[in-house]
Formats: C-alpha cells, sequence, structure tokens
C-alpha cells in the first residue's frame, strides 16, 4: 500500500471483514478448547468471557483509534502521537513490542497450521475413516513424533502465507473470508448438533458453564486474559495497523461489537461441539494442544456424512488460520519494508523465513527437544506463554493507557460518537477498570 498518501478500506464493510479474517482463527478452535480443558471449564470461561467484555472491548477500540489517528505503522503512529500530545517518544515502545509478538506467535501458529494442512489432506485422503480413539490418537502422536512431517507441513503452511504477503493480494481474500465464515459457523452449528446426540451434552453444557471457584487460581485468570488478548489480535499492533486504514465515517465502537461478537460466538460453539465428543469417548478434556486433532476425527469416523464434513471442517480452519497468520506477517513485513531499502517480495521473504526458522523450534518441543526446558517450559508452551501471558497484555495496556491518559478526553468522545452516561461509561472503564483489570490480573498470575 502507498506509503505517500495512505489508502484506506474500500467500504466498511472490507474492514469488518478483515478485523473478523484476522480474529477468527485457530485461537477460536484449537487453542480455546484446549485451554477450557486444561483449565478446568468453565471458570476459565467465564472469566474469559468477562476479560472479553471489560477488558477486549476497550482495547480494540483503543488500537484502532491510535491507528486511525496515526495513519501509520504502529511503532511510527504511536511516536508520532505521543509527540503531537506533549508525551515521550518511549510510547512508540507499544508498537515495538507489539511486532515483536506478532513475530513470535506466528512461528508457533505456523505449526498448528501445519496441523490442520495435513488433517485436511489426511480426510481427502480417508486416513481417519473408521479410526477408533485409539486409532486417531496413535496418528497424531506418529505426526508429533516425527520432526521431518511437522516441518513439511509447517513449511508449506507458511509458504502460503508468504505468498499471499509477498503478492499484496491480502485484500482479494476478503471475498472468501465473506463466504467462508458463515461456511464455518454453520458447519460448527451441525458439530452442536451431533454432540447432542452423544448423550454427553449436558455434560458438555456443565463443564463449560457450570462454574468451580475453588478451583481458580492466578494462573487460571491470567491464562483467561491471555486467551482475549490472543483471540481478538490484540495487543500486536494488528488492529492498529488496520486502524491506520480506516475513514473518519466508521463507528468503532459498534464495529468492535460487531467483530468481537462473532468471535466470541465461534469459540462458544467449537467448545460446545468439542467437549460432548470428548466426554463420548472417555477422553479427557485437559489433554493439551491435541485435544481437537485427536476428537474430532474420532467424531467425524462415526457419524453419517463425517467423511465429507471433516474434509470440510480442516478445509475451513486452515483458511481461517491462513487470515490470521496473514495477519500476523503483515505488520512485520511493513516495519522491514519502511526501515530497510529491501522491496515488499523481499522483505516478506526474509521475515517468512526468520519465523519459519523458530517454527523448527517449536516443532521440536513436540519431540527431539521435548526436555528442553527454559523456565520450565519447552520451546513452544514457552514462545505462546511469553506473548499471550506478558507481551500481548503488557501492549494492550500501554494502548488503552494512552488513550484514556494521554489524548485529550473531549475529542476521544467525540470520535467515538459517545456523550452523556455511554461517555461517562467508557471513560471509566478506559481509564480504571480495564487497566487496573490487567494489571491486576498480570501481577497475581505472576506471582
Ligand atoms: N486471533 C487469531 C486467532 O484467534 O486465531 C490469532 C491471531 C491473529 C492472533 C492475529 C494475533 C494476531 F495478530
Ligand atoms: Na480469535
Amino acid at each position: 500500500m502507498s506509503k505517500l498518501v495512505h489508502a484506506q478500506w474500500s467500504s466498511k464493510m472490507t474492514f469488518v471483514l478483515a478485523a473478523a479474517g484476522s480474529a477468527v482463527g485457530l485461537g477460536n478452535i484449537w487453542r480455546f478448547s484446549y485451554m477450557v480443558g486444561d483449565s478446568g471449564g468453565a471458570a476459565f470461561v467465564l472469566i474469559y468471557l468477562a476479560c472479553v467484555a471489560l477488558v477486549g472491548l476497550p482495547i480494540l477500540v483503543a488500537e484502532w483509534l491510535i491507528g486511525r489517528r496515526g495513519q501509520e505503522n504502529p511503532i511510527n503512529a504511536m511516536a508520532d502521537l505521543a509527540r503531537q500530545n506533549g508525551r515521550l517518544p518511549a510510547w512508540a515502545l507499544v508498537g515495538a513490542s507489539g511486532v515483536l509478538a506478532a513475530f513470535l506467535i506466528l512461528s508457533f501458529y505456523s505449526v498448528i497450521g501445519g496441523w490442520s494442512l495435513s488433517y485436511t489432506l489426511g480426510s481427502v485422503t480417508g486416513r481417519f475413516t473408521g479410526q477408533d480413539a485409539d486409532g486417531i490418537g496413535a496418528l497424531f502422536g506418529g505426526l508429533l513424533g516425527s520432526p521431518g512431517i511437522l516441518t513439511l507441513w509447517h513449511t508449506a503452511f507458511m509458504a502460503l502465507v508468504i505468498f499471499i504477503v509477498a503478492r499484496g493480494v491480502t485484500k482479494g481474500l476478503e471475498g472468501a473470508v465473506r463466504t467462508l465464515m458463515p461456511g464455518l459457523v454453520l458447519l460448527l452449528i451441525v458439530l452442536v448438533g451431533y454432540g447432542m446426540t452423544t448423550g454427553h451434552f449436558g455434560e458438555a453444557l456443565a463443564f463449560m458453564f457450570r462454574p468451580d471457584w475453588s478451583a481458580v487460581t492466578g494462573g487460571v485468570v491470567l491464562a483467561a486474559m491471555g486467551q482475549a488478548f490472543f483471540t481478538l489480535s490484540l495487543g500486536m499492533g494488528i488492529m492498529m495497523a488496520y486502524g491506520s486504514y480506516l475513514g473518519e465515517d466508521v463507528n468503532l465502537v459498534g464495529t468492535a461489537r460487531t467483530v468481537i461478537i462473532l468471535d466470541t460466538v465461534i469459540a462458544l460453539l467449537a467448545g460446545m461441539a468439542i467437549f460432548p465428543i470428548v466426554f463420548a469417548n472417555g477422553m479427557s478434556p485437559a489433554d493439551g494442544p491435541g485435544l481437537i486433532f485427536v476428537n474430532l476425527p474420532v467424531a467425524f469416523g462415526n457419524m453419517t456424512g463425517g467423511a465429507i464434513l471433516g474434509l470440510m471442517f480442516f478445509l475451513l480452519l486452515t483458511f481461517a488460520a491462513l487470515t490470521s497468520a496473514i495477519s500476523l506477517l503483515e505488520p512485520v513485513v511493513e516495519l522491514v519494508e519502511e526501515r530497510t531499502p529491501l522491496t515488499r517480495v523481499a522483505a516478506t521473504l526474509i521475515s517468512g523465513v526468520a519465523v519459519w526458522a523458530l517454527g523448527i523450534a517449536a516443532l521440536m518441543s513436540f519431540n527431539v527437544w521435548d526436555s528442553v526446558l527454559i523456565f520450565g517450559l519447552n520451546i513452544f508452551d514457552l514462545l505462546d506463554t511469553f506473548t499471550s501471558k506478558v507481551l500481548l497484555p503488557l501492549t494492550g495496556l500501554g494502548a488503552i493507557l494512552f488513550v484514556a491518559w494521554c489524548l485529550e478526553r473531549q475529542s476521544v468522545a467525540s470520535e467515538l460518537n459517545l456523550t452523556g452516561g455511554k461517555e461517562q461509561l467508557w471513560h471509566v472503564v478506559a481509564r480504571y477498570v480495564a487497566p487496573i483489570g490487567v494489571i491486576v490480573v498480570f501481577v497475581t498470575g505472576l506471582l
């Protein structure tokens, strides 16, 4: 996109689709379900919902507002706005840590994107048909145990991302998002319907929505907040970058609400689809990142039309992962392109290959390096934990603090079209509730 005349989204719908394309991805289905399972269920879900509403919504609005005012990449936008408002240029660090987070996240995101790609192809060749839970478990174990095969799929996924970003055709994907996103929602509804026939639907609902507060620790609350940031693509500079292409006529609060509701509904549907299958097969919900990759194929193997449904599901999941991954690489490439003499293609290749190399280290955590632990975590978990529980909350905190404390209250209110009681509510949430929430969760979670 031209740097001189900063381009804008061709329409409001385009912007909503791009934001939704970034938000809806592996985070809603793969990560949400396994985090819920690992964290004991309903208490995590309810805290996550609270984080989405009280922290996610205001931070999403704040990131878009910063991007729209700055009309530049996140680092420059923060630096310029800080200068204009008489603040330290160090605010640019908020943009920089966002780009770093995007880089780190994409490395392991691509590994899981590779799993999804592999399952898509596996569905085509009928690898999963007629397998029981043990059979699927063995297949998945075989995948994890083979660094060569994992590398192959990770490379394939990353190559797709690099290809699309290098050609700058990200905007061409919007038509696809528009048709495939409803397809994903529809398929999830079908799977929830299947869950109702397993006889374990009530158990799944209780697991997801009837909390046992006694089991809640600071770690669970921090994990729930990290999930809220991850799933909404917050704290990564991405929403700021998207905001920089935004026209004055877009209603930020209303649009944020739309994107957040869509993202949340998809995550909850995914949970209601997966947990009945988990319980019906006598599996543990706390089996970690493999949860959907072991449970869903078992269900697809048992239901009528399962072969085609399974294929469609993993195809749509791969597509959702791709649109999110593209949005992760984009800010990294933009930065390299602006700060170096490299062309877009060269910048994309270099950034993409660096991400890819880190991804190799991440995927070896599942096999040859599974006993390499740093702070007690393998490389995959370390990348995930450090980004979702540290970088994203801190970056998001910086964004909301900046908007609420460094920009003029009146101008923010008029930009957000807020008056009276609503403006008052926004002011209190943005100034106190969201930042204090993040700080309290962050501090208690780490201690
Ligand atoms: N929000 C995406 C998901 O839920 O899968 C993942 C993601 C995309 C995170 C883009 C961060 C990001 F910047
Ligand atoms: Na998401």
